[in-house]
């Protein structure tokens, strides 16, 4: 074998490291909880209500058991799945996920070079503190787009252009998100728009010398592309960002219009229910995307694996369902995939992984999950992701 050039070494040894340190998601986590100020933390790891939904996406996913094969020899594990006409190398991408950057200093262009380096998309949010033009030069092929709908069509006519001409080529349309939800743990942080150094964040700053650090290096986190909108609205108040007043909620009439506009693939995301799924499909939405929004939305929601099956049967064998919350593992992965899913997006756990470890930490999540999916297909005596839908197991099977 030919000896890694020095860089290469040194980042290899970093990753081999790590799955030693931080061989999963969760131990991620509890770094990440300890590198983050308080109303960061509180705004990344927060639902709503009692976060009753947040806990019921994991229980659920704990309840979805597989059946492993005996004597099923060696296997070789294929990854790749096709989705909207690309071919991706993994069966998983990078959720939108506003204010990546409060989260950690200069997210966004990290996890846009990690989706390029590793052929995943990165849906970047219009609430995200980087455009798309900033994000462009980083993301390559992998730019998928979030949309909160505003209620101007000559700025939703603006957004979608720069966007397009950005090169991002996936528009994600958000559901889910009609109006604001309380988030109580996040209020009680302290966080508002923008970010406002009062003495109690000055002192969770402080006991957070790499975030502050970095922070001070790139300044505090804007919603820039939000903000080159800004002449068209009035004074902002602090309690709800600019996206909140740029913004309306989205009706049927409205997804017409962005059917309309966008001439690329269109995924509608937030959606739990199969007879919405169909009429999103009969609407000329080329995916829907499974999500309770993490459980940040509606704490009444059910859990968004156990939707899944529903949505799946309602929208037939061929149609592209994509699936997130609550994701944790590759073994999540296959359980989504074992339920309907042609492909997964992670949220927080590629943020978890930032706040960590920064950019070795989220490229620490790509290799949890690919190494565990590869794992857990290998105890299921599986070559392909589709194979999985047969391998579920029923009490008394
Ligand atoms: C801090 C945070 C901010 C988010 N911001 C957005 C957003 O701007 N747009 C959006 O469609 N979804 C947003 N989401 C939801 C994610 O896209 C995704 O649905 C969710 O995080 C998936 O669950 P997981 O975090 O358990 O992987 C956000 C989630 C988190 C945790």
């Amino acid at each position: 074998m030919q000896p890694l050039p020095p860089a290469s070494a040194r980042r290899y040894s970093r990753v081999m490291d790590l799955d030693h340190t931080h061989p999963s998601i969760a131990d991620l986590t509890a770094r990440a909880r300890r590198r983050v100020p308080r109303f960061v933390w509180d705004y990344l790891d927060s639902a709503t209500g009692t976060e009753a939904t947040k806990a019921r996406n994991r229980a659920s996913l704990d309840k979805v058991l597989l059946r492993p094969a005996v004597l099923s020899g060696e296997t070789v594990p294929d990854l790749s799945v096709r989705l909207l006409g690309r071919d991706y190398p993994l069966p998983f991408g990078i959720a939108p996920v506003g204010m990546s950057g409060l989260v950690w200093p200069g997210a966004e262009p990290s996890l846009a070079r990690l989706a390029q380096r590793s052929g995943i998309p990165y849906g970047l949010s219009t609430v995200a503190s980087r455009t798309p033009e900033d994000v462009a030069p980083m993301i390559g092929d992998q730019g998928w787009f979030q949309l909160y709908t505003p209620r101007d069509p000559k700025i939703l006519a603006d957004m979608l252009g720069r966007v397009k001409a950005a090169g991002f080529h996936t528009l994600i349309l958000t559901a889910d998100v009609p109006v604001a939800s309380r988030r109580e743990r996040q209020r009680k942080g302290g966080l508002t728009h923008p970010p406002r150094m009062s003495p109690r964040i000055l002192a969770q700053t402080a006991r957070c010398p790499a975030w502050a650090l970095g922070t001070a290096r790139v300044g505090m986190p804007r919603l820039r592309f939000m903000e080159s909108y800004s002449d068209k609205i009035g004074p902002l108040p602090s309690t709800q960002h600019i996206g909140y007043l740029l913004r309306t909620s989205p009706d049927w009439e409205y997804l017409a219009r962005v059917r309309q506009a966008w001439d690329g693939p269109l995924v509608v995301k937030g959606v739990l229910f199969g007879e919405d799924a169909v009429r999103l499909k009969d609407a000329g939405a080329d995916a829907v995307w499974v999500s309770n929004h993490a459980g940040r939305q509606f704490d009444g929601a059910p859990a968004a694996i156990d939707c899944l099956p529903g949505v799946r049967a309602a929208v037939g064998d061929d149609y592209p369902v994509i699936f997130d919350s609550g994701i944790e593992g590759g073994l999540d992965i296959l359980r989504a995939f074992a339920l309907g899913a042609d492909f997964t997006m992670l949220g927080r756990a590629f943020h978890y992984g930032l706040a960590a470890f920064g950019t070795p930490g989220a490229a620490h999540v790509v290799h949890i999950l690919t190494d565990d999916l590869k794992s857990n297909m290998g105890q299921l005596g599986i070559t392909r992701l589709a194979e999985v839908r047969d391998r579920m197991w029923t009490p008394g099977a």
